[in-house]
């Protein structure tokens, strides 16, 4: 049975994607896990880091995205599907030797109308087809090939993501440690809450994962304090990513052998490791 975690924080820029990309590498490359990252932010990121720009306009061109799922939802009852689940997964993407198992099912930039479109749809026409129930019947009969998937959502709660947590067992909150980045996670804590109680489910809060760390600020270090402190908060994981060029020059799409090259030698990669055991050990509690 595979773990589904949805990564989350409406916040933009807090490192919800650079997280979730790391994650999936080192569960593939050091715990010898098999992975499905699912991106269903329309700004791609998830999917250009894995696949890179190119790959993403064919398979875009080509209908091979999760956009398509979307877009089938909102056709005439009598035109065909078009999404076809075997031909947009794309297999062992990352271009990273050592990360052997990491499957994507890729977004597009599409998404965006697709969801506008969705939103205001007349609830009438949901009444057989629930509109936050799409990825999970598509992805239905693949998911036990996984030990995990990671659901990379954007920086909302809209129908798109709502369908990631639909699927979902937990989800963590990727955070920078700062008073304007760490506002908001007391109402994504509400509102999922809310969803998983309208669906008669639960999705657990797995916990928040501190990111952009940096052990000189002050504004960090009393940031990070105050969450671990706080009683209502999710769990704090206590690897902290901190902030350093060369993850952020992770996003770029190029190969690498290792995952030591791709992350550095200054610390990040061992921390990198720790955060992902700490992610399972989590995880696992669930069960
Ligand atoms: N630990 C880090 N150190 C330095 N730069 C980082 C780190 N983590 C992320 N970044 C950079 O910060 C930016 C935002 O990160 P990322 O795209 O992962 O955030 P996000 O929360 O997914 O954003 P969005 O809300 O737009 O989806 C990117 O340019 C990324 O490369
Ligand atoms: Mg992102």
């Amino acid at each position: 049975m595979a773990y589904i975690i949805s990564t989350i924080n409406l916040k933009g820029g807090v490192g919800k994607t650079t997280t979730t990309v790391a994650l999936a590498e080192f569960l593939s490359a050091a715990f010898n896990k098999r992975v499905l990252v699912i991106d269903l932010d329309p700004q791609t990121n998830l999917t250009t880091v894995l696949i890179g720009e190119d790959k993403w306009k064919r398979l875009n061109d080509e209908g091979r995205t999760l956009a398509t799922l979307f877009k089938d939802s909102l056709r005439p009852e009598d035109e065909p599907a078009n999404f076809d689940i075997g031909k947009t997964l794309q297999r062992s993407v990352s271009p990273i030797s050592e990360v052997q198992w990491v499957d994507l099912l890729p977004s597009s930039l599409d998404l965006i109308d697709v969801q506008d479109r969705l939103a205001s749809m007349p609830p009438g026409r949901f009444y057989s087809n629930n509109p936050t129930d799409l990825l999970r019947k598509a992805v239905k009969s693949i998911i036990d090939d996984y030990d995990f998937v990671l659901v990379d959502c954007p920086p909302n709660l809209g129908i798109v993501t709502l369908n990631g947590l639909r699927i979902s067992d937990g989800y963590i909150i990727p955070t920078i440690p700062d008073v304007l980045s760490t506002y908001g996670i007391p109402q994504i804590q509400q509102r999922v809450r809310a969803f998983a109680e309208s669906l008669g489910e639960d999705i657990a809060e797995i916990g928040i994962v501190v990111t952009k760390y940096r052990k000189a600020s002050t504004v960090h270090v009393n940031t990070v304090r105050r969450l671990e402190e706080d009683p209502e908060l999710p769990t704090v994981l206590q690897s902290y990513i901190p902030e350093a060029n060369q993850i952020a020059a992770s996003a770029e799409y190029v190969g690498a052998s290792t995952l030591r090259q791709k992350y550095g030698y200054q610390g990040q990669h061992q921390i990198l490791r720790s955060l992902t055991k700490e992610f399972i050990s989590l995880v696992e509690e669930l069960a």
